[in-house]
């Protein structure tokens, strides 16, 4: 019998938990500041409401329906659309293994903060003495050996949550977490506004510079942040819907999700840009330049500003990094959640079997991402996750739903136990206005890395890692599974009806 949330708070809170994750907290600030400040949030909200929401209500109405993680729902859509969700599986396995190492510095954080160990130069500790950061173009380094403490812990805390299964782990872990979460978030936002400067910074984050609207590259940041801080697209919100029970209704949830993923986005944003004004303020330099990027800005920038205000500085700390640990753990569990789905339900294997499986290769990967060149590698495998594989899996999802399959008969699925329905608006958000932004995304990325290629390795690197994720997911495709597993439920749309 398969697993279900016990309760329907628990699955959303699940849900929210997943969405809401270190992509909200460090991810779109810089990002909303660096494509245009206010701008960038017009874009921002058009990418919602024409592909987070409608891939959402899509992603829950078939993990619902199909009830199997991504590669037995489109396994049992269609026998040959299965190798999609498997590619979806093989993104979520890459993040898995990257986002454990930014765990890892979490919780390092935290203990740093309550002595501000990090002195009067963030850059230089986190780099030189924390992560001993030597350039992957001369090897590996070799293991940062104070880093293995802290990542057995993160492991041995996410295979406790991942054993326990969907009610007892997963639904308990966002239970403790997200009050927590939501409390320290508040209480950044409350002492942020009040301090001298934060004007400037939120001036900085919302000021438009519509010079930048009409440039491709905002819109295609606007969809990308949609996209991995809602976490459509990489198996997870299929596998989490594949819990909920016949009569949940989906669309209702979907909205709910995104609003309160979103509006927590904006409402973090408000309280780290006020922080970075106030700084810029005391040091007397402009926001911009305090204002660094991606991981930069936890790590780097967020220690100093900790430094500099003026009290209760290691509460602040420990305030802050305590909620990067929450937001990425309930996130982090939900990426594995859509590796342990796809293979359970293919096998049909145990719980405990399926988490060992997945486990155990994930931990030896992550080794990588701790070693002194782990910095490097991070970079790089969240370069080619979010700008291709996400990008290339959001687009074949809705090609193959929208002109391969019948989207009008999942809209229905979608209505049959909504409060309330959603027109043909949403198969046109699909079928044209997702696919056109996502294929424009996609193949412009593509010329750009190309050219440039990343990090300064030559593009054929990430040519290959994407081919290994393209590989990965045929050969899975090509293993064999249970019959069960192809076995499409009762009710459940197939493609020759
Ligand atoms: N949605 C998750 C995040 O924002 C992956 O970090």
């Amino acid at each position: 019998m398969r697993e279900q949330w016990n309760t329907k708070l628990g699955f959303i809170l699940a849900a929210i938990g997943s969405a809401v994750g270190l992509g909200n907290l460090w991810r779109f600030p810089y990002i909303a500041a660096s494509n245009g400040g206010g701008a960038f949030i017009l874009p921002y909200l058009f990418a919602i409401l024409t592909a987070g929401i409608p891939i959402l209500i899509l992603e829950y109405t078939l993990g619902k329906t199909y009830k199997s993680g991504a590669p037995g729902t489109f396994a049992r859509i269609n026998k040959k659309f299965e190798v999609l969700g498997w590619f979806q599986v093989a993104i979520s396995f890459l993040i898995t293994v990257y986002y454990f190492a930014i765990v890892v510095w979490v919780i390092c954080y935290l203990g740093y903060s309550v002595t501000l160990a990090w002195g009067d130069d963030s850059t230089t500790f986190f780099v030189a003495n924390f992560l001993e950061a030597t350039s992957s173009a001369d090897g590996t380094g070799g293991l940062n050996t104070k880093l293995i403490i802290p990542f057995l812990i993160v492991w041995a805390i996410t295979a406790f949550i991942m054993y326990r299964g969907i009610n007892k782990g997963i639904d308990l872990a966002c239970k403790i977490c997200l009050p927590i979460l939501l409390l320290c978030v508040i209480i950044i936002v409350i002492r942020g506004l009040t301090l001298p400067g934060a004007v400037d910074g939120l001036a900085y984050m919302f000021t438009p510079d519509w010079s930048k609207i009409a440039s491709a590259d905002v819109w295609v940041a606007a969809y990308g942040q949609v996209f991995f801080s809602l976490s459509i697209a990489f198996a997870i919100m299929i596998s989490y819907s594949s819990y909920l029970p016949e009569k949940e209704d989906v669309v209702n949830t979907a909205f709910l999700t995104a609003c309160t993923n979103h509006g927590f986005e904006i409402f973090a944003g408000i309280g780290i840009f006020a922080i970075i004004g106030y700084m810029a303020s005391v040091q007397g330099v402009a926001v911009e330049e305090v204002a660094a990027g991606g991981i930069g800005l936890a790590f780097m920038v967020f220690p100093t500003a900790i430094s500099t205000l003026p009290a209760l500085n290691a509460l602040f700390g420990v305030l802050f990094f305590l909620s990067l640990f929450t937001a990425g753990v309930t996130s982090l569990i939900s990426i594995i959640q859509a590796v342990i789905s796809g293979v359970q339900d293919k096998w049909e294997l145990s719980r405990n079997k399926a988490t060992t499986a997945v486990l155990v290769p994930a931990f030896i990967v992550s080794f990588a991402f701790i070693t002194r060149s782990g910095l490097d590698y991070l970079d790089f495998a969240d370069y080619i996750a979010n700008n291709f594989g996400i990008v290339l899996a959001g687009v074949i999802e809705v090609v193959l739903i929208g002109w391969f399959f019948k989207p009008e008969k999942i809209r229905q699925v979608a209505n049959l136990n909504s409060n309330f329905s959603i027109g043909v608006w949403w198969t046109w958000c699909l079928k044209v206005v997702t696919v056109v932004v996502l294929g424009y995304t996609f193949i412009s990325n593509m010329i750009v890395y190309v050219k440039e290629g990343y990090g300064g390795y030559p593009s054929w690197i990430g040519i290959v890692c994407i081919a290994f994720l393209v590989i990965s997911a045929i050969v899975f495709t090509a293993i064999k599974g249970k019959p069960g597993f192809y076995e499409r439920p009762e009710g459940a749309p197939g493609y020759d009806d």
